[in-house]
C-alpha cells in the first residue's frame, strides 16, 4: 500500500495535542500501574489530519460510489438522519436519566415501536437487539420460552432452508436447539415435499422454522402460505428473517401472512449506517401471543400520555444494556417519517424495479439460475462464462473494482456455485445502473479476450490482489515502530 503508516511520518518531539494547564492538585500515578514508556507516534496536528483524511479516502463508501452488496441493502443514508441524530436534545441524553426528563426520547421510541409494528403487521416490537443476528437470537429465545411455558419442553428442532443466511443456523445453535436443513426446490422456493417429510420426522420436537422471504436468491417464496400452515399445524412457530424486508415495504405484512416473529434490520431497510459492524439495530416484532415474552424494558404509554419503561410479564429478560442503540433508532424514525406510508411502498417498488432492470440487462451475459422469474430487490448471477474457462467469480469481483464499483456479494448463497448476488437498492439512478451493467458486460468480454486482466485485478486500488488465505491465517495487526 502506498500510504505511509503513522509510525513512518512521526518525528520525536512533534505533537498534535495541547492540554490545558492542570488546575487541580497533581497526584502521581502509582509506579506499579505504569507499563513504562509507550512508543506512541509523535506527529504534528496537520500531519495527523492529513494522514487520517487520506486514509479515509481510500475506502469505498456509499457516499462515494455504488455498493451493490446483495443481502446487505447498502442504500444511501440520507443526511437528514444524521442531522436528527445530532440534535442536542437527543444526542446529549444519558441512558440513566430519569423518565421525567426524557419523555421526548421515549415518545420517539414508542412511536418507532408502533410504526414498525404497523409496517410489518405485528402486535408489539422491541428495539433492544443490536443487529439482525442479535434479533434472530432474541426471536428464537422467545419462541423457545413460549413453547416451554406451554409445557412442550421436548421441542428442540428448528428447520432452516439451505438458502438461509449463516446467522440462522448459528442462532439456532446458540439457543441450544438443533438445526435441520431443508432443501430448496428447483424453482428456488422451499421444497414442500422435503419440508413435509422433515416435519413428519421430527414431529412434536419441532420448535419451528426460520424463513427469509424474499429469500437469499432474491425470490419471493410462492409457497409461503403453505409453509406457514404446515409448521403451525405441527405446533411449531415461524420466524421471519426480515433482512430482505426492503422488497415488500407497504406491499406485504409478514405478521398478517402469519409469521409469529420477525427481526427488522434498521441498518438495511431503514437506512441507518452499517458502520464497520455496528452499531446497528435488529428490532424484533411479534404476534400478540408472543408479546409478553419480548425482552425489556420496552416503552409503554399510560392513558394520560406518560411514557414509562415496562418489563413484559413473561419476558425472556434483557438482551442488551440500556435501551438499544438510541442514535440508530433516531435515524430510522426520521427515515420513516420523511417517507410516510406511500413513500415506504415506493422504496420497495423502486428497489424491485432496479434489480429487475439489472437482471434484464445481464440476462444472456452471465448465467442467472432463476433468471426466468421476476426477482425481488436482488438476484443471483454466476461468475461462470462460456469461452472463459479459467475465470471465476472472484476474478470478476476484483475487476469490478477497477471500474470503481464495490463488488456485489460473492459466493453466497451457498447453494449457487460461483454466486454473484446483486442488490442495487432503490436509491440509485438509471445512469448508475447502466454504468454498472456496462462494466459487467465489458468484463464478460475481457474474460474471454484478456483473462489475465481479470486474474491480476484490481490494478488501481491501494491494495492489490491479496492472498486471502494467508491474509486470514497470518493476520498482522501490529506494527513495530521505528520512530526517528
Ligand atoms: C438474510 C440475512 N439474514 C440475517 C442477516 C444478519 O444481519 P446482521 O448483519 O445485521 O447481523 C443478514 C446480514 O447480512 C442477512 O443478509
Amino acid at each position: 500500500m502506498g500510504e505511509p503508516l503513522i509510525y513512518e511520518i512521526c518525528r520525536a518531539g512533534r505533537k498534535a495535542v495541547h492540554l490545558p494547564d492542570v488546575d487541580v492538585p497533581e497526584s502521581p500515578l502509582p509506579q506499579d500501574a505504569l507499563r513504562g514508556e509507550l512508543p506512541l507516534p509523535e506527529v504534528s496536528e496537520i500531519d495527523l489530519v492529513r494522514h487520517y483524511t487520506r486514509l479515509s479516502q481510500l475506502n469505498h463508501s456509499i457516499d462515494t460510489g455504488f455498493y451493490p452488496l446483495g443481502s446487505c441493502t447498502m442504500k444511501y443514508n440520507p443526511k437528514v438522519n444524521e442531522y436528527a441524530a445530532r440534535m442536542a436534545g437527543l444526542a446529549n441524553l444519558h441512558p440513566l436519566q430519569d423518565m421525567d426528563s426524557i419523555q421526548g426520547a421515549m415518545a420517539l421510541m414508542h412511536n418507532l415501536q408502533e410504526m414498525l409494528a404497523e409496517i410489518a403487521g405485528f402486535a408489539a416490537v422491541t428495539l433492544q437487539p443490536a443487529a439482525g443476528a442479535h434479533g434472530e437470537l432474541t426471536g428464537v429465545l422467545i419462541m423457545r420460552k413460549y413453547l416451554y411455558e406451554k409445557g412442550e419442553t421436548q421441542r428442540d428442532v428448528i428447520i432452516v432452508p439451505d438458502s438461509a443466511h449463516g446467522t440462522n443456523p448459528a442462532t439456532t445453535s446458540m439457543s441450544g436447539l438443533k438445526v435441520v436443513e431443508c432443501p430448496s426446490a428447483a424453482d428456488g422456493n422451499v421444497d414442500l415435499a422435503a419440508l413435509k417429510a422433515l416435519i413428519a420426522k421430527h414431529g412434536d420436537r419441532l420448535v419451528g422454522l426460520m424463513l427469509t422471504n424474499p429469500n437469499t436468491l432474491g425470490l419471493f417464496d410462492e409457497n409461503v402460505a403453505e409453509v406457514l400452515q404446515l409448521v403451525h399445524e405441527a405446533g411449531g412457530l415461524v420466524y421471519g428473517d426480515g433482512a430482505n424486508f426492503n422488497a415488500i415495504l407497504g406491499i406485504a405484512k409478514p405478521g398478517a401472512l402469519g409469521f409469529d416473529v420477525m427481526h427488522y434490520n434498521l441498518h438495511k431497510t431503514f437506512s441507518t449506517p452499517h458502520g464497520g459492524g455496528g452499531p446497528g439495530s435488529g428490532a424484533v416484532g411479534v404476534a400478540a401471543h408472543l408479546a409478553e415474552y419480548l425482552p425489556g424494558p420496552i416503552v409503554a404509554r399510560d392513558e394520560d400520555g406518560y411514557f414509562r419503561w415496562e418489563m413484559p410479564a413473561k419476558s425472556i429478560g434483557r438482551v442488551k444494556a440500556f435501551w438499544g442503540n438510541f442514535g440508530i433508532l433516531v435515524r430510522a424514525y426520521t427515515y420513516i417519517r420523511m417517507h410516510g406510508a406511500a413513500g415506504l411502498r415506493a422504496i420497495s417498488e423502486n428497489a424491485v424495479l432496479n434489480a429487475n432492470y439489472i437482471q434484464a440487462r445481464l440476462r444472456g451475459v452471465y448465467p442467472i439460475p432463476h433468471g426466468d422469474r421476476t426477482c425481488m430487490h436482488e438476484f443471483v448471477a454466476q461468475g461462470k462464462l462460456d469461452g472463459a474457462p479459467t475465470i471465476n467469480t472472484m476474478d470478476i469481483a476484483k475487476r469490478l473494482m477497477d471500474y470503481e464499483f464495490h463488488p456485489p456479494t460473492v459466493y453466497f448463497p451457498l447453494i449457487v456455485p460461483e454466486a454473484i448476488m446483486i442488490e442495487p437498492t432503490e436509491t440509485e439512478s438509471k445512469e448508475t445502473l447502466d454504468a454498472f451493467c456496462d462494466a459487467m458486460i465489458q468484463i464478460a468480454q475481457e474474460a474471454r479476450e484478456t483473462p489475465e486482466l481479470l486474474k491480476t485485478a484490481p490494478h488501481n486500488s491501494p491494495v492489490k490482489r491479496l492472498d486471502e488465505v494467508r491474509a486470514a491465517k497470518e493476520l498482522q495487526l501490529c506494527y513495530a515502530p521505528g520512530c526517528s
